[in-house]
């Protein structure tokens, strides 16, 4: 069989392409053929067919970037992340969550509605994010940028915590109900909870977290992931081959989430992932 991902000739977008999984990612897409559209606040080094900058904090800067992608898009992969400290938390969750929602909303009437598809990163520090339904639903209820931020800034009690973990309790309660909407049009919505992965922003995990508390999270695989180990399950949940896949969050953590629901894992660090 060729083409065995079908990716030949798609046109896909990959934000985060400049560095870590979203570089990885950009690299895999174009080595499987699809004509990919990287955006990235930083200059993007993965031979991409067209770059376009971007800052996912400023929703005039998503839809100059929304316009600068040319043709209809087939897969959009949500990547680019920050990891809180040194960001602050607002701008953490606004790169995160707000500003990548608002790139895939705008993008949704360029996409056709047969195969398409949407893969986004979140996280296995989402575990838990059930917990936080209410408050998820509550932010999910403002449909625009602007309302999102201002619904931030109102309710800094519930979430500034950690911009980092509720920006993806807030990617795990968005896929799971718009999700489930957006199948409906044929449209499929996915997501990843990586476990702790070798890429440029771990550093950052360290030096908030401890390297202790971070090396908690590991699943009983015993070890961190590369970018590219978490690069090809978002490229195969993105892939028209998962035709029936929606809504779906793939827990990508070395049987993290398994070991952790059974109480086989020890050590985890006193529910502060949680
Ligand atoms: N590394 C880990 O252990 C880990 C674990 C779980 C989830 N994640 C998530 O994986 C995703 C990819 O992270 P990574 O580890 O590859 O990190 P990374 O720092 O290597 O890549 C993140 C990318 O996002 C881009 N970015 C940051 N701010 C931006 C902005 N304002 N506008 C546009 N782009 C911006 C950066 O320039 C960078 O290219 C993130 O969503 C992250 O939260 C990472």
């Amino acid at each position: 069989m060729e083409d065995v991902l079908a990716y030949q000739g798609k046109n896909v977008v990959v934000t985060g392409a400049a560095s870590g999984m979203g570089q990885a990612t950009a690299r895999i897409l174009v080595d499987l053929g699809a004509r990919v559209s990287g955006l990235d606040v930083k200059a993007i080094d993965a031979p991409v067919a067209s770059e376009i900058r971007v800052d996912l904090r400023d929703p005039d800067s998503i839809d100059a970037a929304i316009a600068a992608i040319e043709g209809s898009v087939d897969h959009v992969f949500s990547c680019a992340g920050l990891p809180g400290p040194p960001f602050s938390e607002l701008d953490t969750m606004l790169v995160n969550f707000v500003g990548a929602r608002h790139l895939i909303e705008g993008l949704l009437p360029r996409m056709a509605e047969a195969d398409a598809s949407i893969g986004c990163i979140s996280s296995a520090g989402a575990a838990g994010w059930q917990e936080h339904i209410p408050a998820i639903k509550d932010l999910l209820a403002n449909e625009t940028f602007a309302q999102a931020k201002a619904w931030l800034e109102a309710n800094e009690d519930i979430w500034s915590w950690s911009g980092y973990l509720w920006s993806k309790y807030a990617i795990d309660g968005w896929v799971s109900s718009f999700g489930a909407d957006l199948i409906r049009r044929g449209i499929r919505l996915n997501c990843i909870n990586p476990g702790p992965t070798d890429t440029p922003m771990m550093p950052a995990f360290h030096e908030l977290a401890g390297k202790e508390m971070i090396d908690s999270a590991i699943g009983p695989i015993g070890r961190y992931s590369t970018p590219e180990e978490q690069a090809w399950p978002l490229v195969l949940l993105n892939s028209p081959r998962m035709s029936y896949v929606a809504a779906e969050i793939l827990w990508t953590d070395g049987g993290f989430m398994g070991s952790l629901t059974m109480g086989k894992h020890g050590g985890f660090g006193e529910g502060q992932l949680d």
